[in-house]
Formats: structure tokens, C-alpha cells, sequence
């Protein structure tokens, strides 16, 4: 397996970080995640735009542009022959010795490492739905900002995982936020409804299809968010993101969501943002 380390492709086992690299130190970075079908991206300029404007909001500049980042990301693809898979892209703030909390004024030069791997889709995921727990969201106020910093969101999902769920769905108080890796929305009479995308959330480019095909099936968007109360009331739920697209959630601390089986909104919703991944990427196997 090869991975990217700055602008070099190289064997995974020869691939190495400076021990004093911020972004080990003090999670200094932002990262992303983009799916690849049939050997294309899908929504690949989306996640390189908030890739850039999440490094801009923490004042770290890519020491790429966009065609040379482009150009290195498809030669990972093709030297891993990814055809259906998801690639990662890390950017820390680089090496500074000794450690200091401080950045310093000379910013050092910031380090990308990539890997991809091929990850088939789980029409599972989509046709069964999992189960979630709700957790509080402990998280920092800037989620808008998709940054290496995961604990939050590590520990959450990690709580899930012991309760044999798949995702913890988050709450700030009353208000639902989103999941630990994973927009979140509920269906009730008919409409579709979400968090606001503010600092509260990342704004999930599969958000961002699944709200435009939802506007284009006359489905009504809300997006003032839902609290814990309307959660318990919910006619459908459901989570995206790249890796899951669109997965339902049937069960929420043990309790059914509706009759504990894929709602037919969201059905829907699934059916086109599949037509939208074909467009980009070509013929996927209908589940
Ligand atoms: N996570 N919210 C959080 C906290 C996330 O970590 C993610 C994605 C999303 C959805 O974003 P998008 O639709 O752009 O993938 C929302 C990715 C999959 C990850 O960290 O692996």
C-alpha cells in the first residue's frame, strides 16, 4: 500500500512524522474524507473547497494548490488501483521545536499525509438501518471546522459501540446537534429536519446533495433544527455522511423509530442521491 507524505508517494511502512509535528502534538490540523465510485470522485471540488476553508479558519495555509493537490491525490488513487473507496487527507501545521502551545510567527511548513483504500458500499447500511444512542454533546464550539481534533467525537462513537449501536446521535441540552461522524435529520408529516449549518455542526457535503435532491422531490427543508422531545416523535431518522450516504436509524436507545425499519422519505431520499453519485461516477448496483 502506498501513502502520500508531503508531495511523495511511498511505501506505507516507510512512511514516517516528526514526533514534535503539531498536529501530533496538539491535534493541529484539519482533515478530509472523499468517496470514490467506479474509479471517479463524487462531489470531489466540494470537499476540497471546505478542505481549504476549514485550513483558512485556523490560519494554516496548503502548501498546494488545487490542481497540484488534485495531482497527487490521483496518484494515490491509481497507485492503490482504487476503484470504489475512500481517500483521507490529513494537513497538519508541521514540525516546532521544542513544543510549544505558542505558533510560531514563522509558520513551519505544513504536512499532508494521505492513504485511501478500497471500501465497497454496504447496501446493509442503507436497506437496515442501524441503531444509535444519544449522548451530550461535549464537543468545542467550532464543529463547523473539520479539524484532527476527534476526541469528542471518538469517545462518543466509541460509547455507541460498546452499547452494540452504530452512531451516538449528539445534543447540546434539549437540542439535537448532529452524530459523532455524521449529519443527523428526522422526518415528521412530510418534512425533512435538520440543525442549522452553523458553528455548532460540520456541514456535511452529503447534507449538502441530500437538502438540494430533497428541494428537487417537493420534500420540505427545515432547518431550525429538532430537540430531544421531537427526536422521541419522529416519523423517520436518519444520518449521512461520504462513507454512510444515507443511513437510516431504527432504533434510538433501545426504543423503535416508527416501526424500526427504512422510512419511505427516506427511501426517497436514498434513491436520489444514488441517481446524483451515478451521475458523477456511473452505474452502481441498485439496492
Ligand atoms: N465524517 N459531521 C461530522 C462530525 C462528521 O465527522 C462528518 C463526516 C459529517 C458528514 O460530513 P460529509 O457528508 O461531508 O462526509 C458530519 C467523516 C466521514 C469522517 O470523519 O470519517
Amino acid at each position: 500500500m502506498k501513502v502520500l507524505v508531503k508531495n511523495q508517494l511511498i511505501e506505507r511502512d516507510e512512511a514516517k512524522v516528526d514526533v514534535e509535528d503539531r498536529g501530533y502534538q496538539f491535534g493541529d490540523g484539519v482533515y478530509e474524507v472523499i468517496r470514490m465510485y467506479n474509479g471517479q470522485f463524487f462531489t470531489y471540488d466540494e470537499h476540497i473547497e471546505r478542505l481549504y476553508a476549514s485550513a483558512a479558519k485556523i490560519d494554516l495555509e496548503i502548501p498546494y494548490s488545487k490542481p497540484e493537490l488534485r495531482a497527487l491525490v490521483d496518484s494515490l488513487m491509481k497507485a492503490n488501483n482504487i476503484g470504489t473507496g475512500n481517500v483521507y487527507l490529513q494537513i497538519t501545521r508541521g514540525e516546532q521545536s521544542p513544543r510549544n502551545h505558542v505558533i510560531p510567527s514563522t509558520p513551519p511548513e505544513a504536512v499532508l499525509t494521505a492513504s485511501a483504500s478500497e471500501v465497497p458500499r454496504d447496501t446493509t447500511l442503507f436497506e437496515n438501518g442501524r441503531k444509535a444512542i444519544l449522548e451530550e454533546d461535549v464537543r468545542w464550539l467550532r464543529c463547523d471546522i473539520k479539524s484532527l481534533n476527534l476526541l469528542g467525537n471518538s469517545i462518543a462513537k466509541n460509547k455507541a459501540h460498546q452499547a452494540g449501536a452504530f452512531e451516538a446521535i449528539l445534543h447540546r441540552g434539549e437540542n439535537v446537534t448532529e452524530g459523532s461522524a455524521a449529519n443527523a435529520y428526522m422526518i415528521k408529516d412530510g418534512k425533512l429536519i435538520t440543525h442549522a449549518s452553523n458553528n455548532l455542526i460540520l456541514e456535511g457535503i452529503t447534507r449538502q446533495v441530500i437538502l438540494r435532491v430533497a428541494d428537487e422531490n417537493d420534500i420540505p427543508v427545515v432547518e431550525s433544527g429538532f430537540t430531544l422531545t421531537d427526536l422521541a416523535g419522529a416519523d423517520e431518522v436518519f444520518i449521512s455522511s461520504t462513507t454512510i450516504e444515507v443511513t437510516p436509524i431504527i432504533e434510538i436507545d433501545g426504543k423503535l423509530v416508527g416501526d424500526g425499519k427504512r422510512g419511505p422519505i427516506t427511501k426517497k431520499l436514498h434513491d436520489a442521491f444514488t441517481k446524483e453519485i451515478m451521475k458523477q461516477c456511473g452505474e452502481l448496483a441498485v439496492n
